[in-house]
């Protein structure tokens, strides 16, 4: 899901969630947003939760990043995004990884979209990838009043845990 104008090139970047694991290729955009930065940093939220992704450590994310050659332009918090740590307007591309999903109460991951809305800058963009209740993010961020907003197919890439249909909601 992708909403609002702007540009991918942004000088900060936010990715809550961002974890990474190498065995499960997990966590890439944070990784990927880092590798397209021009100028800025790529931030990265995540509780590092191991029930929701086995191998789960800020560790191992930093590890990837290295591997990746993008640590020195990533900074990685913990922190839970339904409270992010991060001034109101402070990034010009925010984006969220499957990972809303596992937040446990509809209240909650409204929270936490509403945070992805708060610290996003005017004009920037926000990419909401997840596998269920989609549609309800998107009237979220529509009430919000966030422009544009868009929702697709995740696609193959997103596919994991063997053969199957890719994730859609
Ligand atoms: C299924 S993993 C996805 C990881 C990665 N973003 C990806 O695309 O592969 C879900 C991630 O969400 C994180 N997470 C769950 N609840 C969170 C919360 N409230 N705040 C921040 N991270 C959270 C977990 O720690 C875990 O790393």
């Amino acid at each position: 899901m992708w909403c609002g104008p702007g540009c991918w090139h942004g000088r900060s970047f936010a990715a809550t969630s961002a974890s990474s694991t190498w065995a499960a290729a997990a966590g890439p955009l944070l990784l990927l947003a880092a590798k397209h930065l021009s100028t800025g940093r790529a931030v990265g939220v995540d509780l590092w939760r191991s029930v929701d992704q086995s191998g789960n450590s800020i560790e191992a994310t930093q590890r990837n990043a290295a591997t990746e050659g993008v640590a020195d332009r990533i900074d990685l918090h913990t922190g839970d995004m339904t409270a992010l740590p991060f001034d109101d307007r402070s990034f010009d591309v925010v984006v969220s990884s499957l990972a809303v999903h596992n937040i446990g109460t509809p209240a909650g991951r409204d929270q936490a979209i509403a945070e992805a809305v708060r610290v996003l800058r005017p004009g920037g963009r926000l990419m909401l990838a997840d596998i269920r209740a989609t549609r309800r993010y998107q009237d979220r961020l529509a009430a919000l009043g966030m422009l544009d907003v868009a929702r697709r197919g995740l696609g193959w890439r997103f596919w994991w845990g063997g053969p199957g249909p890719p994730p859609i909601s």
